[in-house]
Formats: structure tokens, sequence, C-alpha cells
């Protein structure tokens, strides 16, 4: 049996592994029906916690898995709740104001809805400010423990002050989310001067097993080998990056899968912001499936971990339903090739302001790797 998933619901063969091409094998029956697959979501209406055991009885995601390093299985689909309740402070001030425009829901609650609609990989952070109610809503869904699948990171501000401030951090980070234990931990961002140590008081809180497995988040190429010639013992088994069609950094992703480093894609939905692309209309219509189908179907087809957000459930619901259907090697290579210099461009921007983010060196180019691989 794979990752809480009972033989009875896993109505679709799939391997995926750490390479380019994961080979899909989908039954007849389930190809022509995409209601068959994500089967007894039972979502319409509930929004209100005092409602919710149905979790600890709604049926997972039939997902494939892919294993890291340690034969671990890794869900591919995941539930991403960065925004979802709570902006951090230091998020971006435009979409901060688009938050208090619209009547909000708490994590809490978004994330029971995940539950329900099957997600049972929670993509969690410090940074995101919500994990005690992510915690809250984990155990009222009743789902045990052994079949949910918590990835934490360690926000840079925590990174900076060192071992104490970690090992404080992560103790907290399990009492929020009503854990003793976390599947996989992560660097957020690579601080300079602070990452490597940081990574190994990692590797001494999974010694001490706190954590099961740790990685690393927004690492380029040379972050990677700066930490492996850091003396590290336990090499990280995944990089949480920014991958999408519009951000599909080959170089870089060809170089961590070769390390057999899974890689964790987040804003694979392009942050909402590329849903009237007209490729992705296109495509989309060949398949009767909508843009975000398109988008996180790409994400499973080329092996990495797909973590959709959303904080509400028609399109938890839409976003789960990306493996009854495949896209052909043609449609692969359009989406491939949307990528243009400009993303790359402010893809090196953005790395070079958010390494130093919220420590003491916010703001400046201290320590800032100038020459990384970008593309
Ligand atoms: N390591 C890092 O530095 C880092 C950075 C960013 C994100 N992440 C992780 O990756 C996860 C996903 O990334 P993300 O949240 O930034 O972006 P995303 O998943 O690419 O996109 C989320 C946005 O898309 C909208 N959306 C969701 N489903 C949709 C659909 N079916 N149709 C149209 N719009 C849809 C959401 O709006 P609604 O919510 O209104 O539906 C939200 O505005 C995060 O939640 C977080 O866990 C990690």
């Amino acid at each position: 049996m794979k990752f809480g998933i009972s033989a009875a619901t896993i109505l679709l063969t799939a391997t995926v592994s750490a390479t380019r091409s994961p080979s899909f094998h989908l039954s007849r029956n389930l190809a022509s029906s995409t209601a068959a697959f994500v089967p007894h979501i039972n979502i319409h209406g509930a929004s209100s916690l005092t409602k919710r055991n149905m979790s600890s009885t709604s049926t997972p995601i039939a997902c494939p898995t892919i294993p890291l390093r340690d034969g671990t299985p890794h869900p591919s689909i995941g539930f991403g709740t960065y925004k979802v309740g709570f902006i951090p402070a230091s998020a971006s001030s435009a979409v901060a104001s688009t938050f208090k425009e619209e009547p909000q829901r708490t994590a809490s609650e978004c994330v029971a809805d995940a539950l329900s609609c099957g997600y049972r990989f929670l993509e969690c952070a410090e940074f995101y400010g919500n994990e005690a109610e992510v915690g809250k809503a984990i155990k009222q869904s009743g789902i045990d423990r052994k079949d949910l699948f918590l990835c934490s990171k360690v926000w840079t501000t925590t990174i900076e002050q060192g071992e104490e401030a970690i090992r404080a951090r992560l103790d907290q980070t399990l009492k929020e989310l009503g854990t003793d234990y976390i599947d996989l931990y992560l660097i957020h961002w690579p601080v300079p001067g602070k990452h490597v140590e940081a990574y190994k008081t990692l590797e001494k809180l999974v010694r001490e097993g706190k954590i099961r497995n740790i990685g690393v988040s927004n690492y380029a190429v040379e972050d990677y080998k700066e930490l492996i010639e850091g003396g590290i013992t336990m090499k990280p088994v995944v990089n949480q990056i920014e991958i999408n069609p519009f951000l599909y950094r080959r170089n870089t992703i060809d170089f961590f899968q070769n390390e057999g480093v899974v890689l964790q894609s987040y804003r694979s939905l392009r942050d909402g912001k590329a849903m009237d692309h007209p490729l992705l209309a296109k495509i989309g219509a060949s398949h009767s499936k909508t843009p975000a189908q398109i988008l996180g179907r790409w994400c499973i087809q080329h092996g990495f971990v797909y973590m959709p957000k959303s904080v509400k459930v028609e399109r938890m619901k839409e976003n789960a339903q990306v493996f009854d259907f495949e896209l052909t090697s043609e449609e692969m290579a359009e989406l491939d090739a949307l990528t243009t210099p400009e993303a790359l461009t402010t893809f090196e921007e953005l790395y070079r302001k958010c390494v130093n983010r919220d420590t003491t060196k916010d703001g400046t180019m201290e320590g800032v790797k100038m020459d990384i691989t970008i593309d």
C-alpha cells in the first residue's frame, strides 16, 4: 500500500520517478471520466469546522507518489498554504491589498476543505503565519497522523539567528501542527553565510527524530554546491522552487534531478495570473480541461511535486483532477517554450532580493551570489 491510499481507491497506475519523463498508464474508464477519479468528495456547502469530521472518512486523492532518497513516498500533489487565511507582513503590498478587498475564510476552514477534498500533503512554513490554524484543521479532521505528509520550512529570520532559534521554531511548528515529527523540513531561502550551518542543525534534528527528511527551497545550483562543499552528511531530498511553463529553468531542473533531488514546484499555477493564456485555453479545450488543470498536468508529467493553493473549495477539487488525462509530447513542448528571457531576468532579481529578506541584511546585496545559474 502506498501513502494512505487503499488498494481499492487506486484507479490509476502511474509511475513517477525523479526523472524528466514519468510514464502514466491510465485505465480506459478513468481516461474518459474525470468524475470517477476523485471519489466521494462531499464538500458542498461545507465551510464550518463544526460540521467537519467528514475528513476522516474522505477519500485521499489517488495520486502517484515520488520516492525520496530513502524511499519515502512523497505524494505528487499537495495543498499550498501560503496566503491562506493570513498574509505575512513582508509579502507584496499589491497582493495584500487584494486580500483585504475580498472576504476571507480562516486557514483552518480552508485546510479543512482541502482535507475533505482528499489532499493529504500539506505544504506549510513558519513564514506563512498560519500553522496553528493548519493544526486546528488537522485535529478536527480526525485523520490519522500516519496518513498525512506534512512539510514545513524555517524562515530567514530564524536561520540567521542560528541553532537555538531553529530548534525553538521547529518545536513551535510541531506544537502548532499538533504532531511530534515533521515529514519534511526545509531551509526556506539560502541565507548568505548562514544557510549551511542552519542545514547542519536540521541534520541533528533528523537524528533526534523530530524530522524524517530534510531539504531546501529556492536554492540555485551554486547554493546547493556550497552546501555539499560545506561538509553536510545528508543530501537534501527536495528543492522547492518556482516552476511552471512561464518559468521553466531547464539547466537548473536537470542539475537537481540528476543529483536525485526531487523538485517541488511552487507557483505551479503562476499565482493564478496566466489563466487566460491562449495556449492554455487551446490545449485545455482539446482535453476538456481548464487552464489550471493543464498547468497542473504539465507539472505532474515532468515529475515535479504539484502543490496548488486555493481558498475556494471548487478550485481545490478542480486542481486535484490532473491524473486522468495525458498531454502529448507536442503539447508539453509548446508549454515548455513559454519561458522568456525577461522571465529569467525577473527571477534573478527576485532571488537577489529574497535571500536576505527579513534578515538584518534586508535590502542589501551583502553576501548575495551575483552569478548564479539562471536558466
Ligand atoms: N518556497 C517558497 O518560497 C514558496 C513561494 C511561494 C509559494 N510556495 C508554496 O507553493 C504553494 C503554491 O504557490 P502559490 O500559492 O504562490 O501560487 P499558485 O498555487 O500558483 O497560485 C495560487 C493563486 O491561484 C489562484 N487559483 C488557484 N486555483 C485556481 C484555479 N483553478 N483557477 C484559477 N485560479 C486559481 C488562487 O486564488 P484563490 O485562492 O482565490 O482560489 C491564488 O491566487 C504556496 O501556497 C506555498 O505552499 C512556496
